[in-house]
């Protein structure tokens, strides 16, 4: 009904009533701040044009509004628990991405820092409708689309309407990915081609394989930040700890080795059959620790690596 009125009120901007029943429309699918701008503009150009305020059915639509609740938050980003080593341009590339790309999903082996570089990614970027986090790690395996779309209704704190009609100019930024990777893909394409100024950052293992999707591998921390973090991890569980010059090199082999192992068992490449056989692609295991896909790759092609 919202939409429906909306090209009234374009062509009859005075007309209150109507315009009343439009912040109320408006209002009843989640649109408040539309609403609330909605009211601002008219009064605005009442005052301006016609020299008087607006009449009562209009305040009172407005009022209602205001009376209600207090104004929705504009996110809902998990608070930092501790702060991101590194990762700079990582943040800045992934930006500029989500810049040109209306879907730019993060992958990599479990532990690389998608989660992590997805969300302080989002803390610094800004929409008009807000930076929305929704967490799919705790939907079952192959949960159907259904699922998935009541985890992003509650994640936005939408009681009505329907998925399509309040999604606005929001940022969404869809955690974990991979274990339910088809509907995702399937409810991901659809938002794209339903809500056109929304933008998806989305994290997981492998890509979601639709078309615009701009893969982004995230490449391990470089060993300084590794080094950094290591540190930091032992300062907190033991706060005695701190690091000495000759300890140095011994802290940077760790990291290399770690990173060695990541490299042994990270993720293996889907569709490429089981571990080292034949049709794994060549490289995989000497030369590319992950897939460093950098453009649209389609799911179990076995296009990975360079
Ligand atoms: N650059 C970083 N700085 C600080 N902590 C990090 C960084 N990258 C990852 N972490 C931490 O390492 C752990 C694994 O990272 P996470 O983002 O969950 O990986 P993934 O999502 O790829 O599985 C988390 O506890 C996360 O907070
Ligand atoms: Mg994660």
């Amino acid at each position: 009904m919202a939409d429906e009125l909306a090209p009234w009120v374009a062509v009859h901007p005075f007309r209150e009533l109507l315009r009343a029943l439009h912040l109320r429309a408006l209002d009843a699918v989640g649109r408040r701040r539309e609403a609330l701008d909605s009211y601002r503009e008219l009064r605005k150009r009442m005052v301006d044009e016609l020299g008087i305020e607006p009449g009562p059915e209009v305040v009172a639509a407005h009022q209602a509004i205001l009376e209600q609740a207090p104004v929705r938050v504009r996110t809902n980003l998990p608070a930092s628990v501790s702060a991101l080593v590194g990762r700079d341009d990582a943040r800045d590339t992934v930006r500029r991405l989500l810049e040109t790309s209306r879907l730019v999903t993060l992958t990599g082996p479990g532990g690389v820092g998608k989660t992590a570089l997805a969300l302080e990614t989002a803390r610094q970027l800004e929409f008009p409708d807000g930076c929305w986090w929704v967490e799919w790690a705790a939907v079952e395996r192959d949960a159907p689309e259904a699922v998935l779309v009541d985890v992003v209704l509650a994640a936005l704190d939408i009681r009505s309407g329907s998925l399509d009609d309040v999604l606005r100019s929001r940022l969404l930024v869809l955690d974990n990915c991979e274990h339910v990777i088809e509907s995702a893909a399937h409810l991901i394409a659809r938002l794209l081609a339903v809500a056109p100024d929304v933008r998806v950052l989305a994290t997981s293992r492998e890509p979601l394989g639709i078309a615009g999707e701009r893969v982004w591998a995230v490449p391990p921390l470089p060993e300084s930040s590794a080094m950094e973090l290591f540190v930091a991890r032992a300062t907190a569980a033991a706060p005695e700890f701190s690091l000495n010059a000759d300890d140095e090199p011994t802290l940077a082999a760790i990291c290399q080795r770690l990173e060695a192992l990541r490299w042994r068992w990270s993720w293996p490449p889907l569709g490429c059959g089981p571990w080292g056989s034949p049709s794994w692609p060549p490289g995989w295991i000497r030369f590319s620790p992950w897939p460093t896909e950098n453009g649209t790759c389609r799911r179990g092609s076995g296009r990975f690596g360079r």
